[in-house]
């Protein structure tokens, strides 16, 4: 967290947008990294999402939320000194699109931040959170939402490069304080999470492969452990 700490201390009185915001996850670690921004905006086309993120940040009034399309935003051009992407990514109907939208939004001197989990590299317990994410993203593409797989650290790579004309500054994984393995009580929530999650594929068709790669993940869990993956964040400019 030291880089992303330092990069933020380039901007500040930074004001930030984070796109694909969630319940503000992101945010939240930005809070902990910094106290010298004067305004970061949310934005999420899920209402249930932005409602959630109100409410986290309620105390905050410096943290804004407002319910968005990236690919229909209202900002000026360069507003922001920083602009996120958080584990995001992979949910993208148009990576072209977002990205161009990303480029138009930031200031000339400003960054562009994607942090996203990866799908190469992992330790066994770290396959465990892989597979999981995968179980879930083929269970959304099933009930009609966009959701693909996570991506290696070099094809995020490969997508910038292809689809927009920014300049890849720098790259790095992002080390928690603490990596930590699941506890055996955790291991039992992830156990319990994989059956609600292929109960929302009860009405599909392929219900029968959902439940049985379920008891397949579970075994693996078991078997292995569960640690998160690694999340790479990559710096952008114009
Ligand atoms: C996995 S969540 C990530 C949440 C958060 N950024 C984090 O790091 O935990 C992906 C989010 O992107 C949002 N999203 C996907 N496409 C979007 C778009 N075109 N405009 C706004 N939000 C979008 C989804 O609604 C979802 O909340």
């Amino acid at each position: 967290m030291k880089k992303l700490t330092e990069l933020m201390n380039r901007y500040p009185q930074f004001q930030m947008l984070d796109i694909g915001t969630g319940v503000g996850n992101f945010i939240m670690t930005v809070q902990q990294l910094t106290d010298d921004y004067q305004k970061i905006v949310g934005i999420d086309y899920s209402e249930r999402m932005i409602e959630l993120a109100r409410k986290n940040f309620a105390e905050d009034k410096r943290i804004e939320f407002t319910l968005m399309d990236v690919n229909d935003s209202m900002f000026d051009d360069e507003t922001f000194d920083i602009v996120s992407l958080s584990n995001s990514l992979h949910h993208l109907s148009d990576i072209k699109k977002t990205l161009e939208e990303m480029r138009r939004l930031v200031k000339p001197e400003g960054v562009i931040l994607i942090h996203e989990m990866i799908s190469d590299g992992l330790n066994d317990k770290q396959i465990s959170h892989k597979l999981l994410h995968h179980f879930s993203a083929e269970i959304d593409r099933e009930l009609g939402m966009i959701h693909n797989d996570t991506y290696k650290r070099d094809e995020i790579i490969q997508i910038i490069n292809e689809h927009s004309n920014l300049s890849i500054d720098s790259f790095w994984p992002v080390i928690p304080e603490t990596l930590e393995s699941a506890t055996d009580e955790e291991v039992e929530g992830i156990l319990q999470l994989v059956d609600r999650l292929v109960s929302r594929a009860k009405s599909s068709d392929k219900f029968d492969h959902f439940l049985s790669k379920a008891e397949d993940i579970k075994k693996y869990i078991l078997e292995h452990g569960y640690e998160g993956c690694t999340q790479m964040i990559y710096v952008l400019k114009k």
